[in-house]
């Protein structure tokens, strides 16, 4: 029996085409990010379990992270997200670092999730986090971020909703309704609102608070806190709207106020495509003083259905300039001009296969190869080569040096 080339289920092989366009979401990432400040930080891809059974959502914890022993018997987890080990990571530094921190990183990360639209096992995610500001201008940078994103890759504004909430409200009604048990398992049922009939969602409730309708009415009614609307007012004056959204909860345990989520607004593709909001306590769960943290996740499966959906794919094509088509055995030969083409900061593939010329131009447009250079012989000893465009068919005899004025 023959190995299957199928991939691990719920992950992708990048193929070239696939990586241009996983290159572009973070390069794209990279750019609005940077423009604001932030610095890029990185942490190990294994964690203790532990990180996570604090503060994570329970789901998360209990039903996806990929767990095991390692040979030495410690209980590890691929990272089902990156914001336990940033607050790790500052939390051990606590005291050295220069405050307000804007730190950023595209991590990969792992959740053993029923793979469908939208929801793989395996993503990468910007994780935009901002340590040390307690005040509203933290979650107006967050939302702003956010906003320049969608921005950057060119949605309009009507593509996109920015929903924004208060945990701390949210914490509120809950507790006026009756809670039998604990407030985060309230949360967990409020988080899934959108994707389920109301009906369901008032049993649900009515297992863990004492006035299921009750509660549901406040949050659908009530309306936003003064916090909230004061957020989306000085939102506002900066051009970018949000709803406030009262049945927005997101699922981890860790939000302690205001939480945002981003919606794509395509019926066909309506769901959150990142989200985040404040954890003021994480830092302090690890033995270090509080500091105030707001952040937030993006991972690049939504936004590539995003960028689908809304016709926003740029053409990617192949990054390297020219193709080297060696006529007769000139390899060695060849090397000197093709490195001055290098130096120049000319990519440049050379076909090696000593096939016939014709076979060789077609494999570099096959590549989506721009420009093919012909290396042989009588151009080496004249130091003039024929370049030619095979999108427009055009020829010409040019000097290496003429050539990197010309592509350069
Ligand atoms: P999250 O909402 O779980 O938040 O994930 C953030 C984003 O990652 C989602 O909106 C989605 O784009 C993407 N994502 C999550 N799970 C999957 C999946 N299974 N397949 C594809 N994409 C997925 C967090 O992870 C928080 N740690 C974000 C945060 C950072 N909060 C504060 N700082």
């Amino acid at each position: 029996m023959s190995l299957s080339t199928q991939p691990y289920k719920g992950t992708r092989d990048f193929y070239p085409e696939d990586q241009r366009l996983l290159n572009y979401i973070m390069w794209c990432w990279t750019e609005v990010v940077e423009s604001f400040g932030y610095e890029q930080y990185n942490a190990p891809m294994l964690e203790p379990i532990e990180l996570y059974s604090a503060k994570t959502s329970e789901e998360i914890v209990n039903e996806q992270t990929y767990a095991f022993e390692d040979r030495g018997g410690r209980k590890v987890t691929i990272r089902p997200e990156m914001t336990p080990s940033v607050s790790r990571m500052v939390a051990a530094r606590r005291q050295e670092l220069s405050y307000p921190l804007r730190w950023y990183s595209i991590p990969n990360v792992w959740r053993y999730e029923r793979p469908q639209r939208g929801r793989l096992r395996e993503h990468w995610q910007l994780n935009v986090d901002m340590f040390g500001v307690a005040g509203i201008e933290a979650e107006l940078e967050m939302i702003q971020i956010a906003d320049a994103i969608m921005q950057r890759i060119g949605a309009k504004r009507t593509d996109y909703e920015i929903r924004i909430n208060s945990r701390k409200l949210l914490d509120k009604r809950i507790k006026a309704s009756g809670v039998k048990s604990d407030v985060a398992s309230v949360i967990r049922i409020i988080d899934r609102y959108d994707k389920t009939p109301r009906d369901d969602i008032v049993k649900m409730l009515a297992t863990v608070v004492d006035e299921p309708e009750k509660l549901l009415k406040s949050l659908e009614q009530d309306g936003p806190s003064a916090e909230v609307k004061q957020l989306q007012d000085r939102l506002e004056a900066l051009g970018i709207t949000v709803v406030t959204t009262e049945t927005l909860a997101r699922g981890f345990d860790y939000y302690t106020d205001i939480v945002f989520e981003v919606f794509d607004t395509d019926p066909e593709n309506n769901r959150a495509m990142f989200g985040g909001g404040r954890y003021d306590g994480l830092v302090g769960a690890f033995g270090a003083e509080p500091v105030p943290t707001i952040g937030f996740g993006m991972g690049d499966v939504t936004l590539a259905n995003f960028l689908q959906a809304h016709k926003l794919v740029p053409a990617l094509s192949c990054e390297t300039d020219l193709y080297a088509v060696l006529i007769g055995d000139v390899y060695d030969a060849a090397q000197a001009p093709i490195t001055a083409l290098r130096q120049a900061d000319i990519t440049v593939a050379v076909d090696s296969t000593g096939r016939k010329l014709d076979k060789q131009i077609k494999a570099a447009d096959k590549k989506g190869i721009k420009h093919v250079l012909f290396v042989g012989e009588e151009e080496l000893a004249s130091g003039t080569y024929r370049i030619k465009n095979l999108q427009t068919g055009k020829e010409e005899a040019l000097t290496i040096p003429e050539i990197i004025k010309q592509l350069g």
